[in-house]
């Protein structure tokens, strides 16, 4: 048990039984149409496809407490005249017990107060664009419970920046309005120049005892979400009706009379559609709570499906909770959101290039249809010279965003495809004809091909690539050389050109066979240069002015993490041995013991300690902090040198529930059961406090460097090959898994330094 709750892994779930958490703690519901997150006290955002111009619910940011407003159910218990909420916030009124169940697509929360246990369950199902708010309440006192139910949901007006620079117009072009006849509250959004106006419903399984259209009649003037004015002693509802504009929210009370030990369970729902026939539809779908039940069921069947791609067992509880629940999960909502919206994230950015890229890699094995289409939709925003974006908008007229130019953006998509096809085995994927974003066509095959021709032809002076403004590190952009050289970039040019040239052999096409090879070579060389190699590690980047940075000799920013890693994953010539000097002077250097640090030392200021401060202060992000993702490249390097002990202590020091224990969850503050970006590191004060949970890349890479290098099942384009690097600690695992239509059982043995294994196929 920790201090704000534990896991329940038969459930697949987190419980939070203590409200007062340090920060929210939130889950994702959605369809990959109709999205929410959802905090442990109910705070959330609603949205649909595209969070910056289909944005539903409100939801203030830098307000305190950080999850504002939200999904409300509100309990006025008539008999005792209290106000409650299952959720605790925002009423904030003392509870009997509580727990909030966050699970795949779900949140459920439990709680009682005098008598009265009221089970409220969030979701958003498979096939429907409707949000299920489930609901039963149960008399365990020896008194006649009298409840009403109110729940609250508070509407925004649907594009972000427009609300925010002239809500005091928009405000006047929509109407709310009771529908006594479908027993819905319609939403009518017609705001002139809006690229989508939605038909929006709120519905209820029961006979209302009353509603609000208007925020202002239920909170009232001088009112707040903690004490609603309508829920005020001697108050009711007043069936308030918003035809000619104002604040929206959707409020609907149900009367509730139950004798003791009695149960009622209703059910509300919101719908969103086109057009209204669908919304209604929708409406009437779901007006009975058994309706509204067999939707939250139908959420339960479709996570538990994926999540049975790939379990494991390596007698670790704390990793096998992570890696059969908590990472797939994380991953899929990584590769549906990349890193647009969250507590932290605004929802303005859209889907990165090559964030979006690298979060297809792991759900290439446990939704690989899922990883295809967003492939797609990259490779639909690329350049026909072979470019890549910034950004693109796949469900927003915004389309594509260019700047800021991150020179990496194409190298990663082999990796992907690659994998993908490495676990379906359909090569016909290399031919599919795909667009480029003015419409022109070519091949799986060309859009990559084109685009490492692209970094390629963009070489400095030493003949490695060119940084413009960052390369993955995006802070590398506070040095303003655009011509700068990156190490990084050139070694996972190697690594590139090595899976395309397995591709490209395949397809029998020599000229790119010779291509590949001659790219190989000739960057191996630089890399090994004294250019690039420090003497004990690889350096960073090589500035146009002829200085270089994460060099021995620089006073801050000496050893950078990611070129020692990736020295070794792209692992040629000489590699081997420097890889292994490269990775040990990260060890001695970077490991903080609660991960590995992306610099050291951190900048005080730029370019000299001397400077003015520039970017993040010493220690946080990209700027020393122990950045989650780029550890678990380290841990893939560590696999390849064989070291299993180093790489399961990198692998479970980063794991959400090992550093909220370790620095303690008011200090770590964020949620056990997801990965941060970046924890923040040892040079600073604040050594400890996680960073932005959820949306980072670290779920995907975390979920193959357990699977293809720590546990060692790599799927290669003919087959599944076994190599394991387990650590001395685990002496046996098994892991199924699903390759190709068959199911496997893997067994590994690790005794006396031996690593074996038996594979077999289940029924
Ligand atoms: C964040 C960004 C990612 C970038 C990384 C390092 O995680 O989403 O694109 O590569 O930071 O700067």
């Amino acid at each position: 048990m920790q201090q704000y709750g534990y896991f329940d892994d038969a459930a697949a779930s987190y419980v939070v039984t203590t409200p007062q958490t340090p920060r929210p703690w939130i889950n994702y519901l959605g369809n990959r149409r109709l999205r929410a997150f959802v905090s442990h006290n109910a705070g959330g955002l609603l949205w649909h496809m595209e969070p910056y111009s289909r944005r539903i619910t409100r939801y203030h940011y830098t307000a305190a407490p950080g999850d504002r407003p939200g999904f409300y159910l509100y309990v006025r218990d008539r008999r005792t005249g209290t106000v409650w909420n299952p959720h605790f916030a925002p009423s904030c009124t003392a509870l009997d017990s509580f727990a909030c169940r966050h699970r795949p697509g779900v949140t459920e929360f439990v709680a009682s107060k005098d008598g009265v246990e009221v089970r409220f369950t969030l979701g958003i199902p498979p096939t429907d664009d409707v949000l299920l708010w489930q609901v039963s309440v149960r008399n365990t006192g020896t008194f006649t419970a009298d409840i009403q139910l109110v729940n609250f949901m508070e509407f925004g007006l649907l594009e972000f920046m427009r609300e925010a620079l002239g809500w005091c117009y928009l405000k006047n072009q929509f109407e709310l309005r009771y529908d006594p006849e479908l027993g819905a509250i319609r939403y009518n959004y017609h705001v002139f120049e809006a690229p989508f106006s939605p038909a929006m419903l709120i519905g209820c399984s029961e006979q209302l005892s009353g509603w609000e259209c208007s925020r202002e009649a239920f909170i009232g003037k001088s009112g707040s979400y903690e004490s609603p004015s309508a829920l005020r002693p001697g108050a009711e509802l007043s069936n308030s009706d918003l035809p000619l504009g104002g604040h929206a929210c959707a409020v609907q009370g149900v009367n509730v009379r139950l004798a003791p030990g009695a149960e009622k369970a209703l059910g509300f729902t919101f719908a969103l559609a086109d057009k209204w026939p669908q919304a209604e539809a929708l409406i009437r779908k779901y007006q009975s709570a058994t309706a509204v039940a067999a939707g939250i069921a139908a959420i339960d069947a479709f996570w538990r499906e994926r999540l049975q791609a790939t379990t494991v067992a390596t007698g670790d509880a704390v990793v096998d909770r992570m890696v059969n629940i908590w990472i797939p999960y994380n991953c899929m909502v990584a590769l549906d959101l990349a890193r647009t919206i969250s507590t932290d994230h605004m929802g303005t950015d859209g889907l990165r290039y090559r964030d979006t890229t690298q979060d297809a890699m792991a759900v290439a094995n446990l939704d690989p249809a899922f990883a295809l289409q967003r492939m797609r939709q990259v490779f639909a925003s690329q350049t026909p010279d072979g470019g890549g974006c910034f950004a693109f908008f796949p469900d927003d007229p915004r389309a594509i965003r260019d700047t800021p130019q991150r020179c990496d953006n194409t190298v990663w998509q082999i990796y992907t495809i690659h994998n993908l096809i490495a676990e379906t085995g359909d090569m016909s994927l290399l031919e599919e004809q795909l667009p480029y974003r003015d419409g022109s066509q070519g091949s799986v095959y060309e859009h990559i091909l084109k685009g490492l021709v692209y970094i390629y032809e963009r070489r400095g002076p030493t003949g490695l690539p060119t940084l413009y403004h960052a390369d993955w590190n995006d802070s590398l952009a506070l040095f303003g050389d655009e011509h700068a050289e990156s190490v990084m970039l050139g070694m996972q040019m190697v690594y590139s050109c090595k899976l395309f040239l397995d591709v490209a052999r395949r397809c029998q096409r020599s000229a790119d066979v010779a291509w590949c090879e001659r790219v190989i070579a000739e960057l191996t060389t630089i890399l090994n240069s004294d250019k690039v190699w420090d003497g004990r590690w690889y350096r960073r980047l090589l500035f146009s002015n002829g200085k270089v940075l994460g060099s021995a000799a620089n006073r801050q920013g000496r050893i950078y993490l990611n070129p020692q890693s990736w020295a070794v994953l792209s692992g040629v010539g000489d590699f081997e041995n420097r890889g292994r000097m490269a990775m040990q002077a990260a060890a001695e250097m970077l490991d903080s013991d609660a991960g590995l640090r992306i610099l050291m030392p951190p900048f005080k200021g730029i370019p000299e300690p001397e400077d003015p401060p520039l970017g993040s202060n010493p220690g946080i992000g990209e700027n020393g902090g122990i950045f989650s993702h780029a550890n678990t490249w380290a841990i893939m390097a560590e696999c390849l040198l064989g070291n299993g002990d180093r790489a399961w202590k990198y692998f479970r020091q980063i794991l959400p529930q090992v550093v909220s224990e370790r620095f303690g969850a008011d200090h770590y503050e964020r949620e056990p059961y997801v990965f941060v970006s970046s924890i923040i590191g040892p040079v600073s004060d604040r050594f400890g406090e996680g960073g932005i949970s959820w949306l980072t890349g670290t779920a995907n890479w975390m979920h193959i460097a357990m699977l293809q290098y720590i546990l060692g099942i790599h799927p290669t384009l003919d087959r599944l090959e076994i190599k394991p690097c387990l650590p001395q600690s685990v002496t046996a695992a098994r892991v199924k898994r699903t390759y190709r239509g068959k199911t496997y059982q893997i067994d590994l043995q690790h005794r006396n330094g031996q690593q074996s294994h038996t594979c077999r196929e289940t029924a």
